[in-house]
């Protein structure tokens, strides 16, 4: 058991295991899905809802996955097999793998997308209009497959060099500068004129605008943010030492990741009303605030521009470097489950493996390249059904097949005064009824929604 364990591989300090989950869990998803959710969900009741649902179902889930996973050290679906009986777990496992290879399919195109638009001001500032034009197309699908591609081969690049001096490293030098440039950024936009009007929309609740289509919303987007329903944090846990305190690193993955979706508020939504400002539309034809893909690659890109000179190449290019590095330690976590199966379950080498695997990445992206309208299908696929469905039957495993008291006994390893902890006396309630019963609700109603009803 040792051998195998020295031989997948440890989290070398406490540090890196947090700071490679939060860099899991900080993505797209915080700097780009949380401030357009917000804009699109009316503001500042959002947010309540949004660090309701993590705190309520997504901080036990993690908790989950985490137990799982240092547990059985082993990948979601050998982890699965290990402590169920018969066919049904493994294919949990299968489940996550499946979401993990899908979900990067589009990941990657977006990510590909952050990328190429760091050079967008620095080339059109020095006068390349055409390089210029050319990085931030976005329908081009030549374009979207190359830069998709630099993507997935980073991120293959990092993987091939194991958990400690592969992801441990690349995400405690990236987290940091990450924070940084956020900060920075978010404090020079609110000396900006307009600045205020977006803050208070942002920090201003209307609590008319709460109903179940938000917290729906809020409750998917919690999901994809803290990383959890397929596995990737179960995939995480699987390299980390007894001596780790499973539940204070979870809080603080929660906490850096609500922290980092908050904080990149603070920036987006005033800067969308920094642009209005400097005459740039921010409302669309139905009325709302622009978001999403207009919000990022259109109304902040136009801003950028409209200050020229030094300024917009720095903003400019700082901000897609920001965003490509939260999605580069993203895409690292969300390869390494179905490379972490392929190593384990096929004892393939893990360089093999991962080139395996990040070549059908490969393949999937390039398509996705060519269809961008496939994107929010396969989102709403396996983000809002599949991670919530994951996480469904990951509690449901936990409570009634592994048992609580099991995983009780899995999270007291590495906690001083186990018995003292209000967490854990009331975790095992959590996971066995309130999680399940709020994601099953959740699930049914987008099912029904989806399926027209
Ligand atoms: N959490 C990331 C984001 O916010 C996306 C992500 C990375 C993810 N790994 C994951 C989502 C695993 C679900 C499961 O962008």
């Amino acid at each position: 058991m040792s051998d195998q364990t020295n031989q997948r591989g440890n989290w070398n300090t406490k540090l890196g295991f947090v700071l490679a989950a939060a860099g899991s869990a900080v993505g797209l998803g915080n700097i780009w899905g949380f401030p357009t959710q917000v804009a699109d969900n009316g503001g500042a009741s959002f947010i309540l809802i949004y660090v309701a649902c993590c705190l309520i179902v997504g901080l036990p889930v993690m908790v989950a996955e985490f137990a799982i996973g240092r547990n059985t050290r082993r990948n979601p679906v050998g982890a699965f097999r290990k402590l169920g009986k018969g066919w049904f777990p493994p294919l949990i496992g299968l489940w996550g793998v499946l979401c993990g290879i899908m979900i990067l399919s589009f990941y990657m195109v977006i990510a590909g997308w952050t990328f190429s638009f760091i050079f967008e001001q620095l080339f059109a500032q020095l006068g390349f209009m055409s390089a210029s034009e050319w990085v931030t197309r976005m329908d081009s699908g030549p374009k979207n497959a190359f830069f998709a591609i630099l993507f997935i081969l980073a991120t293959i690049s990092i993987i091939v060099g194991g958990v400690s001096n592969g992801i441990e490293r690349a995400t405690k030098t990236m987290m940091p500068i990450l924070i940084a440039v956020l900060v920075i950024m978010a404090a020079y936009v609110m000396t900006l004129e307009g600045s205020t009007k977006g803050l208070r929309m942002y920090l201003l609740p209307d609590f008319s605008l709460i109903n179940t289509r938000l917290v729906f919303s809020a409750m998917g987007q919690a999901f994809f943010s803290l990383s959890i329903g397929m596995g990737a944090l179960l995939t995480y846990g699987s390299y980390l030492r007894k001596n780790q305190n499973i539940v204070e690193s979870a809080t603080y993955v929660t906490l850096a990741d609500m922290g980092i979706a908050f904080l990149a508020g603070l920036l987006v939504i005033p800067a969308m009303f920094v642009a209005e400002n400097a005459g740039i539309t921010i409302i669309g034809d139905d009325g709302r605030l622009y978001s999403s893909s207009t919000l990022v690659f259109d109304v902040l890109p136009g801003l950028f521009s409209s200050m020229g000179g030094l300024l917009a190449i720095v903003l400019g290019t700082a901000f897609f470097l920001l965003l490509s590095m939260a999605a580069l330690t993203s895409t690292i976590s969300l390869l390494e489950v179905p490379v972490s199966y392929v190593i384990d379950e096929h004892r393939v080498p893990r360089k093999k493996a991962a080139w395996l695997v990040g070549g059908l990445v490969m393949v999937l992206a390039v398509g996705v390249s060519f269809r961008t309208n496939m994107i929010s299908f396969l989102y709403v696929i396996f983000n809002n059904v599949g991670l919530p469905l994951g996480g469904l039957m990951l509690s449901i495993f936990l409570a009634w097949s592994w048992k609580t008291r099991n995983a009780l006994d899995e999270l007291r390893h590495g906690f001083k005064n186990p018995e003292k902890s209000l967490f854990l006396r009331f975790w095992p309630a959590f996971v066995t009824y309130l999680s399940p019963a709020l994601i099953a609700l959740v699930l049914i109603t987008t099912l029904y929604n989806l399926l027209g009803g």
